[in-house]
């Protein structure tokens, strides 16, 4: 069963190389005009104590700087509370947001950008197609390898009921930056993580329904990279993260022209009710999941090897029985994952107690 049709969008501008930071005040200055003349810039708060980095930034007087706490997943409340600070800042809107972080940062900055131009709480925004207008131009820098935020038409965020992406044309960032000498401060934990964020990403797309030639090329080619990565020691670790960055932007592309599927939706339901933060939900729900993946699974718990990474267990122990129920209902709403692992008839090949029985092993 193939999706409906649809013609995809992706970033306007690319900069890939090492060093290109040092390029951003250029990029901005573009976009600027007599009226839009300040930036917004929305960066992880990892760097918030990290003055090297920040001294690199082009921050100017009028310009507005959040750091953002990326413990959590992106929230809708948040992502209003940061639209009416930028409202208030200055008598004109900005020309630019930027977002340098991770996926959780770069998401934010996707999602406010939108909410400066379309009235109310982005809440309401939360599914395909709802954002009336084109947002604020968008700047993202990643700092982390295999979200894919960097390229998906999706700022994923958790409501007050859901966890749904912001999905549109205009969700999409206008430019990104990519400059893997940013990823050098990444833990070999988190770069794991993150990684397997991606390669997750690649084996729900080719083994989901809606696989497409396109999302197949993205999906194989990253996956090379990925396991050449985390199956390799590199001594020089730039070579590596210079890789993961090119992995990263064919597994957004996979998913753009495919979609995710099992793990994703099992690992929202963590994201919601436990706050577990993505590539780690990811990991914990993909190590549940050999009888959906088995080839993938295999492989996965290969690279964990190699790399020597604990995957969390037992995090669902202490949880109510409301409190797994509330899971799964989250797991279940995202209906288009299943049709694509499953195909239309999905209902058929899964269940609630099953998906409860995959909680209980987390
Ligand atoms: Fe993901």
């Amino acid at each position: 069963m193939l999706y409906d049709f649809r013609s995809f969008v992706n970033p306007g501008h690319y900069a890939f190389g090492k060093g290109n930071l040092k390029h951003l005040g250029e990029l901005i200055d573009r976009r600027k005009n007599k009226t839009n003349d300040w930036t917004v810039f929305m960066i992880d708060h990892f760097f918030q104590d990290k003055k090297e980095t920040l001294d690199r930034l082009p921050i100017g007087e009028k310009d507005l700087v959040f750091f953002i706490d990326t413990k959590d997943e992106p929230k809708t409340t948040l992502v209003n509370k940061y639209r009416d600070q930028i409202l208030a800042h200055q008598s004109t809107l900005p020309a630019v947001v930027i977002g340098m972080g991770g996926g959780t940062t770069m998401d934010y900055a996707k999602a406010t950008g939108l909410m400066v131009t379309n009235e109310g709480d982005s809440k309401d925004y939360q599914g395909l197609d709802k954002i009336k207008n084109e947002g604020i131009y968008t700047i993202v820098i990643p700092t982390v390898s295999g979200t894919g935020a960097e390229v998906s038409m999706t700022a994923v965020l958790s409501g007050p009921e859901k966890k749904l992406g912001i999905k549109c044309d205009y969700t999409i960032p206008n430019e990104v930056l990519f400059d893997p000498e940013l990823l050098s401060t990444v833990t070999d934990e988190d770069r794991f993580f993150t990684g397997m964020d991606n390669y997750i990403h690649n084996v729900e797309s080719l083994n989901g329904t809606w696989i497409t030639s396109m999302g197949k090329a993205f999906a194989e080619k990253s996956n090379e990279i990925c396991v050449d990565v985390f199956m390799n020691k590199y001594p020089d670790r730039l070579e590596a993260d210079e890789k993961m960055m090119v992995a990263s932007i064919m597994g957004g592309n996979s998913i753009t022209y495919a979609q995710v599927g099992v793990c994703h939706a099992l690992s929202y339901g963590l994201a919601v009710v436990l706050e577990t933060h993505h590539g780690v939900a990811n990991c914990i729900a993909f190590n549940q999941l050999e009888q959906y993946y088995p080839e993938g699974y295999k492989q996965f718990k290969e690279m964990q090897a190699f790399q020597g990474v604990d995957i969390p267990k037992g995090i669902t122990a202490g949880c109510s029985d409301e409190d797994l129920d509330r899971m799964v209902d989250v797991a279940w709403a995202n209906e288009h994952m299943w049709n694509n692992a499953f195909g239309p008839e999905w209902e058929k090949h899964i269940s609630k107690a099953e998906l409860k029985e995959l909680y209980k092993k987390m």
